[in-house]
């Protein structure tokens, strides 16, 4: 039996402790925000959190998710349902095209803003390894900017 936290509440998992973290988090908990894209560690869709930073769910045990924090896309707002300055910015560039890879994307943007609070263009460009198959790169970049502006307190 694993357990572990998801977005503020304790869930247990007696399936097999290989199972792909991914699985249980759409097939057992219903929490379909997170996506499957290749399933072998590469395009970034399935990006989560573990204890705060980013991590690919397809090619993680849920064994070793064990006594956890797990944080998905359904859980980046606030309690009060405030959007997390990512989500702000995302919404304010109008990011996303098909949307399939964007949860991975705001997730893997949260971490790197949490690590480089004002990242450069070159920070982006280092960090923001998911593929986005719509080609929305561009904006991508324009919402991390505009989300260290928000972050830092600048609303206008
Ligand atoms: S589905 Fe996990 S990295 Fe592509
Ligand atoms: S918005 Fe379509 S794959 Fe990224």
């Amino acid at each position: 039996m694993v357990s572990f936290k998801i977005n503020s509440e304790q869930v247990a998992f007696d399936g097999g402790e290989d199972t792909p973290l991914l699985w249980v988090i759409r097939d057992h908990l219903q929490l379909t925000g997170t996506k499957f894209g290749c399933g072998i560690g590469q395009c970034g869709a399935c990006t989560v959190h573990v204890d705060g930073v980013a991590l690919r769910s397809c090619t993680t045990s849920v064994g070793k998710i064990d006594g956890r924090s797990v944080t998905t896309i359904e859980g980046l707002a606030n309690l009060d349902d405030a959007l997390h300055p990512v989500q702000q910015a995302w919404l304010e560039h109008d990011v996303p095209q098909c949307g399939f890879c964007q949860a991975g994307q705001i997730m893997a943007a949260v971490d790197l803003l949490k690590r480089i609070p004002k990242p450069g263009d070159a920070d982006i460009d280092k960090n923001m390894k998911n593929l986005c198959r719509c080609g929305t790169y561009v904006r991508i970049r324009k919402a991390i900017h505009r989300a260290a502006e928000i972050a830092a307190g600048d609303d206008s």
